[in-house]
């Protein structure tokens, strides 16, 4: 059996959860969920990164302590990861005793093996990103509330690592995904990398986990908050479960903290003697913000809302579809129906009422028993066996959007099919088992079944529903083998859960 671990980053639980947080858990969700069909054992590990000044302030705004804010808020996170059928193994706080004292135990580690060392340093700082920043950063504009900061404090010795990790990146393709992304470290790589600073003087930031070393600082949050991919799978106290995980297959996250995650954390691991991840997949952003979306064009439209009205599942299927992994997409309300209509209530819910309205009509609800194939029905059988293999390879090279796409190729084949045999034609005139239209239906039928469980991940209970109105609810998710519906199987009660969205 192979193992499959994968990860969501840490989300700030001071933000609300809004979609592209959800986006990023929702794919980290369906590819633990293909994998798990597929036979691998997961481990999928989301949570939240709870420590750092903007907690803190949070905290005093609402005159509550650091912790009962975030015990707090931590829920808003949970409840929605429920309502979007997220499956993760885990889900891991920064505030846990499991991760705290981890964390200092590394620091201690580094810091006698000299890989830290505590450095006056008179800088620029960004108050809104909690770090020092360069001219240079600041000069781009991406920086707010800089400045001139002198202070002690304890250095990571990144730079040491610099030329090893450009090392790894260059002989290992797969490391950092898609290919634009690998390009983009190396050429950040080119210019020297800077030692890190991971303390923050508590005088300044109380709400952190505390230096071992040193009770005047707490550490730097991310230096805190990547750990938890390893923490989380009991680092240095529970080796068989570490070993057995680590390396992690995928690192999951947007494209604005992937210098943290390919940059930092590998060097962090270096110095720690640790394997690194597989790969680092940074994927694309949602646009939905002011800048992007303006109220003039009406465009502006809250995910939540979308979800309370169509359903959880047709918005899994519209952000996984309609991302291209790497690439920037929008969400808007219109594509969002434009898809939901074409692809959910066209190709595929009208192809269940139409097979099982036919099956219930003529064959008393039951699969009927198929004749001799003809030409036509093997040619369709032919492309039954070759989707889920492809869905597979997609799957495996993270090509979401095509393995569904390619799904939904099949289910429309099914569509043409029909309406090639056109089985409320014969039907009339031979409606016995074994006859043509009972030859069509019942594969029909049973391919149908396959479109469906390889889109089940996708939208586990919407097509839960589907594989029960068909009556195949007993087969196991990864029998997607042709000819596993049986004659005599009983359809189940109810119509398609993807009703058309009119217009208003
Ligand atoms: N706490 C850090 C991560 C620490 S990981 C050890 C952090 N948190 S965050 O709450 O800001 O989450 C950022 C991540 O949320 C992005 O990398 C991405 O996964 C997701 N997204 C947030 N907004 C997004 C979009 N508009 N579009 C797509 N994903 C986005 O950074």
């Amino acid at each position: 059996m192979t193992k499959f671990y994968i990860t969501t980053p840490l989300y700030y639980v001071n933000d609300k959860p809004h979609i592209g947080h959800a986006y990023t858990t929702i794919l980290a969700d369906v590819l633990a969920r293909y994998h798990r069909i597929m036979g691998d054992e997961v481990y999928f590990l989301t949570g939240t990164d709870e420590h750092g000044q903007k907690v803190q302030e949070a905290a005093e705004k609402r005159n509550v302590k650091p912790k009962i804010h975030v015990d707090e808020y931590v829920i808003r996170f949970k409840d929605l990861w429920k309502r979007l059928h997220i499956s993760y193994d885990d889900f891991i706080r920064t505030t846990e005793t499991r991760h705290t004292c981890k964390v200092q135990k590394l620091l201690n580690e580094l810091f006698e093996r000299d890989e830290i060392y505590l450095d006056e340093y008179e800088g620029l700082y960004s108050v809104s990103e909690e770090r020092f920043v360069t001219e240079k950063e600041v000069e781009e504009g991406n920086f707010r509330q800089i400045r001139k900061l002198k202070e002690k404090n304890y250095f990571f010795r990144m730079s040491k690592y610099q030329n090893k990790l450009i090392e790894h990146i260059e002989n290992h393709p797969e490391f950092i995904k898609p290919k634009s992304r690998w390009n983009e470290v190396l050429s950040f790589l080119k210019k020297p990398l800077n030692d890190l600073c991971i303390s923050r003087p508590k005088s300044r930031l109380s709400w952190g986990i505390e230096i071992p070393f040193d009770s005047d600082y707490v550490t730097y949050v991310w230096f805190d908050a990547l750990l938890n991919y390893i923490t989380a799978i009991d680092w240095d106290s529970d080796k068989d479960k570490f070993d057995k995980w680590w390396p992690a297959d995928y690192h999951l996250m947007a494209k604005d903290i992937l210098t943290t995650h390919a940059v930092y954390w590998p060097t962090m691991l270096m110095a720690a003697n640790i394997s690194l991840p597989k790969t680092i997949f940074s994927h694309g952003w949602w646009l939905m913000e002011e800048s992007k979306m303006s109220k003039s064009l009406g465009n502006v439209i809250n995910p939540i809302e979308i979800i309370d009205e169509y359903g959880v599942d047709s918005v899994r299927y519209y952000l996984m579809r309609d991302m291209v992994l790497g690439m920037d997409a929008s969400f808007t309300k219109a594509s969002f129906i434009k898809r939901y209509n074409a692809d959910l209530a066209n190709d595929y819910g009208n192809l269940v009422n139409r097979v099982t309205m036919l099956i219930k009509k003529y064959f008393d609800g039951k699969i009927p028993e198929s004749g001799e194939y003809n030409e036509t029905d093997l040619e369709l059988i032919a492309l039954a066996k070759t989707t889920p293999q492809t869905v597979r390879k997609l799957i495996e090279e993270m090509k979401i959007h095509d393995a569904i796409e390619n799904t939904l190729t099949l289910i429309r084949k099914v569509n043409a099919y029909l309406e090639l045999k056109s089985p409320w034609k014969s039907i009339k005139n031979d409606s016995s088992q074994c006859s043509n239209a009972a030859t069509t239906l019942a594969l029909s039928t049973d391919i149908l079944r396959i479109g469906s469980q390889l889109l089940y991940p996708v939208m586990p209970e919407k097509v839960q529903s589907i594989l029960d109105i068909l009556g195949s609810s007993s087969i196991p998710l990864s029998d997607t083998s042709v000819g596993k519906l049986k004659a005599g199987a009983v359809l189940g009660n109810g119509k398609s859960p993807f009703p058309r969205i009119l217009s208003k």
